[in-house]
């Protein structure tokens, strides 16, 4: 058998899909299974984008397109606010991607070394983790705590940043947690990069989806992203659209530039007829968000509500995102044996919070994209003893 790489040895993928794979094959036994185990969004995108894509292919749009992005979507995100924050950024400071996960990889690959530190937050999404191993950066977490609701604190990044911290990663709203960061705090974290010279890689795919009139403030206000603000973000999640596969990053024009490279040599481009959903789904006045974050509020307040009338669980309630990170350790199990037996035992699949960093070993992660009727009978049944 051939040996594997060093590289290929360290890759952990992204362990919801082992858990999805186990509950469909409970499914397929019979079981009636809650799904919470994946953030995807159980809404349809909008019929404007869908039909972008079918009258783009049906006028044989179905060829190689420029790397970095065809213009006219590169334009409309330019003027639109799923990036910026009330400033247009250069054409040449954006990049189409096949959604945002790989932009993390892009973004790392291009500005950090074996070797160099990384700090990120724990609990924090699992990617970041496997790309850093793969790309032998050395991870330096910060440890987020529930008592201050989740938010990363820039003391606490502070505490762990030194000269030979290359780059930052936060990501607000979060996920597993659903934190989003006040202004202070995000200009503190910045603060903190523009002292050690670091990239602040900033994940905001959750960008849009926030409650209670909570703000979403982006370190990209500070540099316009011209000197060290790497803004990740996607269709994914803001319009209903993970299986588009659609993102853009935006960040200073040499880095950009450089993961355009890597882009164009690894996968030529995105699709054309894809990218024209982007387009479409930027300029439809149906606001695709905003339908979402009702239904998504609605169950978000059921859900903690329930959880926290159940013995030995309690849940703080997150301001964004579509994800409740609740505390289990009342129960005297760890969270993976919680996940586990609440899959066997009550047919519900959800995440145990060790997937995100140690942190979170006594949380498991519930995904509310399913729906409220859903949310009820889970509650219902994890009232029911054993
Ligand atoms: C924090 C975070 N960043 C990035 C991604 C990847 O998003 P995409 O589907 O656009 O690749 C996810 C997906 O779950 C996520 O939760």
């Amino acid at each position: 058998m051939i040996n594997l790489s060093h590289a290929a040895l360290s890759l952990q993928g992204q362990p919801m899909f082992q858990i999805l794979a186990r509950a469909k094959q409970l499914e397929a036994a019979g079981v009636n299974i809650l799904h919470f185990e994946l953030g995807d969004p159980d809404f349809s995108a909008n019929e404007s984008a869908k039909q972008a894509v079918i009258e783009a292919i049906n006028n044989n749009d179905t060829h190689y397109a420029p790397s970095s992005g065809i213009y006219e979507l590169k334009e409309a995100i330019a003027k639109s606010d799923l990036t910026t924050k009330g400033f247009v950024p250069d054409i040449d400071q954006l990049l189409v991607t096949a959604g945002a996960n790989i932009q993390l990889y892009y973004a790392i690959a291009c500005t950090v070394n074996p070797g160099d530190e990384v700090i990120v937050p724990d609990p924090g999404f699992v990617s970041y983790y496997s790309i850093l191993n793969y790309l032998k950066a050395k991870i330096v977490r910060v440890p987020l705590r529930e008592e201050n609701n989740w938010r990363l604190n820039p003391d606490d990044v502070l505490r762990v940043a030194n000269d030979k911290t290359k780059m930052i990663i936060m990501n607000s709203p979060s996920n597993p947690t659903g934190a989003v960061m006040t202004k202070e705090e995000v200009e503190g974290v910045y603060g903190v990069a523009e002292y050690y010279n670091a990239v602040l890689l900033s994940d905001e795919v959750y960008g849009k989806i926030r409650y209670d009139e909570v703000n979403q403030y982006s370190p990209c206000v500070y540099d316009k992203c011209k000197e060290r603000v790497i803004v990740v973000n996607s269709f994914s999640k803001s319009y209903a659209m993970t299986g588009f596969r659609l993102g853009v990053c935006m960040g200073p024009k040499h880095i950009i530039e450089k993961m355009g490279l890597l882009l164009e040599a690894t996968s030529s481009c995105v699709s054309p007829f894809i990218q024209r959903a982007g387009v479409a789904a930027l300029q439809d006045s149906k606001n695709q968000t905003s339908i979402m974050l009702h239904l998504l509020d609605e169950r978000r307040k059921g859900l903690v509500k329930g959880l926290n009338e159940i013995n030995g669980i309690s849940c703080k309630m997150p301001q964004g995102a579509f994800y409740a990170l609740a505390n289990i350790s009342k129960t005297g199990m760890t969270g993976e044996e919680f996940a586990n037996k609440l899959l066997t035992d009550k047919g519900i699949a959800v995440t145990p919070g060790i997937v995100f960093g140690n942190e979170a070993k006594d949380y498991v992660r519930f995904s509310y994209t399913t729906r409220m009727a859903n949310i009820s009978e889970a509650i219902d049944r994890m009232r029911e003893t054993p």
